[in-house]
């Protein structure tokens, strides 16, 4: 958490301090034999982690709020087949079948259970762990947050928002060398330097996706342009019919003519799978 809530706390990179609210941990399981025994440990290790959790399965919004002030643990599992190793970039995320989502806003409670996890599970599989932050948005004004969240959807539970994504994000050198205030427009309609020519930018380029994407960005907790890290891991809830309103956001958001940002990001491997009430 944040070392203290003056001003000047003297920290060296001042400016690139925003307050982390609150922490979140994706761990990811990569089964070496996926067999009965595994099966049954994980079953075992995933019923003690959640116990002390609010299980984010059976949310509805009014619990939402009452959730954000507690810990909560959501359990996933991958669909389909395992992709090819070859065109699977590091760290190959998507190997995983299980996965599972702890959030607290204490930090070394993530730690605890990701050292119970990998100590419950043994050698039987390899964890892969993306942390993230909850931070307050930077970029929105109070027009932007109206425009994004309106007629969005409510966190709804795992039986009717079935599916999750998870889309880890680094964005390039070039862009973390501009100002606060140049990055700002990328994410508002704007003239692109580039072409001369009006763009969406972000919001607007992704708005089809407003009314039935549950979203949440966190950032990495300990900074951004941390090497081999990622900068940001966007999380995404929807049902059936909302899965390929999102492919169509991320190709809208992928294109320079409609978002010039996306010239300064780099994806990290997608993982997708479905909310489970448990392993
Ligand atoms: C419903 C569709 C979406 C809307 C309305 C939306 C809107 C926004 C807005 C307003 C921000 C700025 C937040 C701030 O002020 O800090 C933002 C940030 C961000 N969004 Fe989206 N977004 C959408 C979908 C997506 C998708 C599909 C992805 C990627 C898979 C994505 C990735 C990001 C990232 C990485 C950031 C942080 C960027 C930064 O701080 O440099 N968004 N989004």
């Amino acid at each position: 958490m944040g070392s203290g809530c003056g001003q000047g706390n003297g920290s060296a990179n001042g400016a690139a301090v925003a307050a982390n609210l609150a922490f979140t941990k994706f761990l990811f399981v990569i089964a070496r034999a996926d067999d009965d025994a595994h099966g049954a440990r994980l079953r075992t290790a995933g019923g003690n982690l959640a116990r002390g959790f609010f299980n984010d399965f059976d949310i509805d919004d009014a619990r939402e709020m009452q959730a954000q002030r507690f810990e909560t643990i959501q359990f996933y599992v991958r669909e389909g087949d395992a992709p090819d190793p070859e065109s699977c970039p590091s760290p190959c995320i998507q190997k995983a079948r299980h996965m599972v989502q702890v959030s607290s806003k204490y930090r070394p409670r993530l730690q605890e259970i990701d050292e119970e996890l990998r100590r419950r599970i043994g050698d039987s599989a390899e964890i892969l762990s993306l942390e993230g932050a909850f931070r307050n948005p930077r970029y929105s004004s109070p027009e932007m947050v109206n425009y994004s969240t309106k007629g969005s959807p409510p966190r709804r539970s795992g039986r009717l928002s079935k599916n999750a994504i998870v889309v880890p994000i680094r964005k390039t050198p070039e862009w973390w060398q501009k100002s606060t205030l140049e990055r700002h427009s990328y994410f508002y309609p704007h003239v692109d330097h580039a072409s001369a020519t009006p763009v969406k930018g972000h919001a607007q380029a992704a708005e089809k996706g407003i009314p039935s994407l549950f979203r949440r960005v966190y950032h990495n907790p300990d900074g951004y342009e941390r090497a081999g890290e990622f900068d940001f891991v966007t999380y995404f809830e929807c049902d059936d019919e909302g899965l390929p309103v999102f492919d169509q956001v991320l190709n809208s958001l992928r294109d320079p003519h409609l978002n010039p940002e996306w010239r300064y990001v780099e994806e990290g491997p997608i993982w997708r799978g479905r909310r489970v009430l448990r392993w």
